[in-house]
């Protein structure tokens, strides 16, 4: 306990002798609401500077009656033994207060309050996460997968429409492919949504890396363009075949991608370097931008779902993404340094027939 504190605000503990105030700083500095309250004369006794807190609308703190009615609606026509310690739940200013009201003797009542707010949103996130069938899990996932390719259909067709009347019929016809291209993709997502086998039945097969990675940049090209980014690739040999769901693979490198862009918003001389290289068993595929990158600390939450530092993001895409990685038989790595960029690797297993092609 912080003696120079006690010290300098009871002075009548100077001489070793606890009095109330020593009480009175406990109560205050503990993160638990205390309230007593005087039931024959209708008085709040003792509220501790947490309860103060929660218990303050704009410049006014709430009186007895006021408590009484948030705390112990049903005190007047409930038999005591039913209120009194249970643990009650209430909503009050946006935080979740649990609640314990406690007898003294007919004439007080004291409560104990807590602040679960933070414990209750953790509690169902876990909820939210333990079970794939769980609805609303399974709503927020497709709605971020569903967010891209719709966002991209909608830029190309703007580009599209603006541009109508001097594009070329076969400039035209490329917007529209690129458009149909992404359209095929939100079917594909619908489709798994009827049966969830984007999640449980990964199609694996053998893919050039090299044939994957260039139709892939040639599709997200235009948009890198636009953001000013420059990317790349590089294939160091022997890497030529993975084992992969190219679906599942598009959309995961297509998650890491825009979160490089991303963290590349406010950056100069933006870039994205895309290398795939072998390592024991597996191609390391490794997504490098040169962004504002992540402390040691910002790295801990990376895949917990719902982690985000966007005003708009979902914080599911590296979740989702690992999640894919994994049914492939894969594994992910993130190396980042602050102010320096961010490397996010994916070891995706070598195709079968890998060496003998
Ligand atoms: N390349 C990166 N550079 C810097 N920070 C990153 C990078 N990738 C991810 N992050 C950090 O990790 C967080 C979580 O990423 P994730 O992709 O799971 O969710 P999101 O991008 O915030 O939202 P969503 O992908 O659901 O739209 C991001 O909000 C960001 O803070
Ligand atoms: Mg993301």
């Amino acid at each position: 306990m912080d003696n120079f504190f006690i010290e300098n605000s009871c002075p009548a503990l100077k001489n070793n002798k606890p009095d109330t105030c020593l009480y009175t700083y406990i109560m205050d500095s503990i993160d638990l609401g205390i309230v007593i309250l005087g039931v024959k004369r209708r008085e709040i006794i003792f509220k501790n500077k947490f309860a103060s807190e929660l218990f303050q609308e704009e410049e006014n703190k709430l009186g007895y009656k006021a408590l009484m009615t948030l705390l112990l609606p049903d005190y007047a026509d409930v038999p005591t033994k039913d209120i009194i310690g249970k643990t009650n739940t209430l909503w009050h200013k946006s935080r979740l207060l649990g609640y314990t009201p406690y007898m003294i003797s007919d004439d007080f009542i004291w409560v104990i309050i807590r602040d679960i707010t933070e414990r209750s949103r953790l509690e169902s996130i876990a909820e939210a996460v333990s079970s794939m069938e769980n609805i609303s899990y399974i709503f927020s996932g497709i709605r971020h997968e569903l967010g891209n390719p719709i966002n991209s259909i909608k830029m190309t067709l703007s580009v599209l429409k603006r541009n109508l009347s001097h594009y070329s019929v076969s400039a035209v016809e490329r917007f529209v492919d690129r458009a149909m291209t992404e359209i095929s993709r939100v079917e594909f997502l619908l489709q798994a949504l009827k049966n969830f086998s984007l999640f449980e039945n990964p199609d694996i097969q053998d893919i050039e890396i090299e044939d994957f990675l260039t139709r892939f940049i040639s599709l997200i090209s235009s948009d890198m363009n636009q953001a000013g980014i420059k990317i790349s690739h590089v294939l160091v040999p022997p890497a030529e075949k993975i084992s992969a769901d190219p679906r599942l693979l598009h959309q995961v490198i297509l998650n890491l991608i825009t979160n490089a862009t991303d963290a590349l918003l406010n950056c100069d001389n933006k870039q994205i370097m895309i290398r795939a290289e072998k390592q024991e068993g597996f191609v390391a595929i490794a997504i490098e931008d040169n962004g504002m990158g992540m402390t040691e600390e910002e790295q801990t939450n990376l895949f917990k779902p719902f982690y985000t530092t966007k005003p708009h993001g979902t914080g599911l895409g590296l979740m989702i993404a690992l999640k894919m990685v994994t049914l492939m038989k894969g594994n992910m790595e993130v190396k980042s340094y602050k102010d320096i960029g961010t490397k996010v690797t994916v070891f995706i297993p070598e195709g079968k027939d890998y060496g003998h092609s």
